[in-house]
């Protein structure tokens, strides 16, 4: 049975008085669902007493080097992340991948470097409104996890996330149905292999509580990592009560 999870990624928004005030506004009572928040780095020690004082919440962050330690500048290790006992950590977000060259390659090197050192990573998939237009959505996303199939052990998908975030959902306010999304979220399972049955898989584009429990309610969709609206605490926490 997997836990449903819903995921923070603040992006590079807020505060310190953001991050002050967030968890006060976050009123979780009993949740069924694991939470998690992923902020900038400058607000992982402030994010972090937060999590500490709620225990269904887990600290994240948005990205980490492939490299451990050495002469990369503006880079954050995993055990830079470790420190601040930061739990998962999303790779191959879509916005890495365009804004930043991040290759599949990369992304899958960045994977590996978080299991390795303990964490949890959160792997984006998704496609471009373009390829979704081609009719390549299944194509490119199953490059994507081939990308990391190819580096690690069938077994290390069950430490691991993925979230199906389609490039053309994020941030425009066009979700994807749950009919659609769960289509890609049942391919992506299957993708998996054996490990696939425990994967939470997570859908992100537009994720808000009006549109969060018809989501929930399909089969491979095991909660959302959500954007926009997590910056909302009221608004995040009615779509964490939306996951159980
Ligand atoms: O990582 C989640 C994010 O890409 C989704 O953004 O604003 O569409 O919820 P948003």
């Amino acid at each position: 049975m997997r836990t449903p999870l819903v995921a923070a990624n603040w992006k590079m928004n807020g505060s310190k008085t953001f991050a002050e005030r967030f968890f006060s506004d976050l009123n979780l009572e009993a949740l069924a669902s694991e939470v998690v928040v992923c902020p900038p780095f400058p607000y992982l020690s402030l994010v972090a007493q937060g999590v500490e004082d709620k225990s269904a919440l887990s600290l994240g962050a948005q990205n980490l080097s492939q490299e451990s330690s050495g002469a990369f500048t503006g880079e954050v290790s995993a055990d830079m992340l470790l420190d601040w006992n930061v739990r998962y950590v999303i790779v191959g977000h879509s916005e890495r991948r365009s804004l930043y060259a991040e290759t599949s390659e990369l992304v899958a090197k960045k994977y590996v470097a978080a299991q390795e050192a303990g964490l949890i990573p959160i792997l984006c998939v998704g496609e471009s409104l373009e390829e979704r237009e081609q009719e390549r959505t299944l194509d490119v996303i199953a490059a994507q996890l081939k990308a990391v199939s190819d580096i690690i052990e069938g077994d290390a998908w069950k430490h691991s996330v993925v979230a199906y975030e389609p490039v053309w959902a994020i941030g425009t306010g066009k979700t994807a149905t749950p009919e659609e999304a769960q289509s890609v979220h049942r391919f992506i399972r299957a993708e998996l292999g054996e490990a696939g049955a425990e994967v939470q898989i997570l859908y992100g584009g537009s994720v808000k509580s009006a549109n969060a429990s018809a989501l929930f309610a399909q089969a491979d969709i095991d909660g959302a990592l959500v954007g926009g609206a997590s910056l909302d605490a009221k608004e995040f926490a009615a779509i964490c009560r939306a996951a159980g």
